[in-house]
């Protein structure tokens, strides 16, 4: 999957929150692919109701914005040493009090209640180079964006709450680090790619690379980071953003 490069993570317990599509399922499969045992979570009451092919990864029905269903999860597992929180997205009219409160809970709680909830397993993994906490984190982390006043928000907490959790957790051997995602094809995506061209073309002109980015793009980051060639990274958030963070534009 990852050109040139290939991962052992045959005896790994992975979950992926929102591994049913896009960046979280380019996860998923890298870590089964590595020969990981994957746990991957959705809204949908089964597997059977996405069209991508989950086959070879457990599903689990979730819905990140609940936070007792979080530690049921949490409570449900015997082993783990990678946690993925990965689901998210914008929540409808976040200029609205529901909206607004409904992102922090599904974009940044949610990562903290579940890492809470996993805290225990991950602490006891034998994982070379440690366990690992990812959270996704974007561009919205840095940048102001009117459209997103939750989601901007909860993703700079989200990069605040990785290093606060890698700062933490570490001498129990955990270490917690985030990918900031730049603008990646996905479902989440799709609309702003396909109807919103000026947009887009803006992003591109900032970046050093000139293109959207693609799920696996973040994933090859993500497995990087999990991996015991960075078993001294912890508390960071790295860009994968066709150099968006670095440019003026
Ligand atoms: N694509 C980008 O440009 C970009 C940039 C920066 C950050 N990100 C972040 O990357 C992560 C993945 O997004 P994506 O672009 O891959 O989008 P996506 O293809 O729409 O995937 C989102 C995944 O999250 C799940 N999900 C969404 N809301 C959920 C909720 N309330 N509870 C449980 N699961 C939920 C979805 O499950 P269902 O299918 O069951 O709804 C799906 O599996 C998100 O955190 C997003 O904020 C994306």
């Amino acid at each position: 999957m990852f050109q040139g490069i290939s991962y052992d993570y045959s005896n790994a317990a992975v979950l992926v929150t929102g591994g049913t599509s896009g960046i979280g399922l380019a996860c998923a499969r890298g870590f089964s692919d590595a020969g990981a045992s994957v746990i991957i979570t959705g809204r949908g009451s089964d597997a059977g109701e996405y069209d991508a092919d989950l086959a070879g990864m457990e599903y689990r029905q979730l819905d990140v914005g609940d936070r007792d269903a979080l530690y049921a999860l949490g409570s449900s597992l015997s082993k783990l040493d990678i946690l993925i929180n990965n689901a998210g997205g914008s929540q409808g009219d976040e200029w609205g009090a529901e909206g607004f409160d409904l992102s922090l809970d599904v974009n940044l709680s949610s990562a903290f209640h579940l890492s809470s909830a996993c805290k225990k397993l991950l602490a006891a993994s034998d994982f070379p180079g440690g366990a690992s906490i990812i959270g996704i984190a974007s561009m919205t982390s840095y940048f102001g964006f009117e459209l997103t006043p939750g989601y901007g928000p909860a993703k700079a907490g989200l990069v605040q709450l990785i290093k606060t959790l890698g700062m933490s957790w570490g001498r129990e051997g955990i270490r917690a680090n985030a990918v900031a995602a730049g603008l990646t094809r996905s479902n989440l995506t799709s609309f702003v790619i396909e109807s919103m061209p000026d947009m887009v073309e803006e992003t591109l002109k900032r970046q050093g690379l000139k293109r959207t980015g693609e799920p696996e793009d973040i994933a090859a980051a993500v497995l990087f980071l999990t991996s015991p060639a960075a078993a001294w990274i912890t508390g960071q958030t790295l860009p994968v953003d066709g150099g968006f963070t670095t440019g003026m534009g």
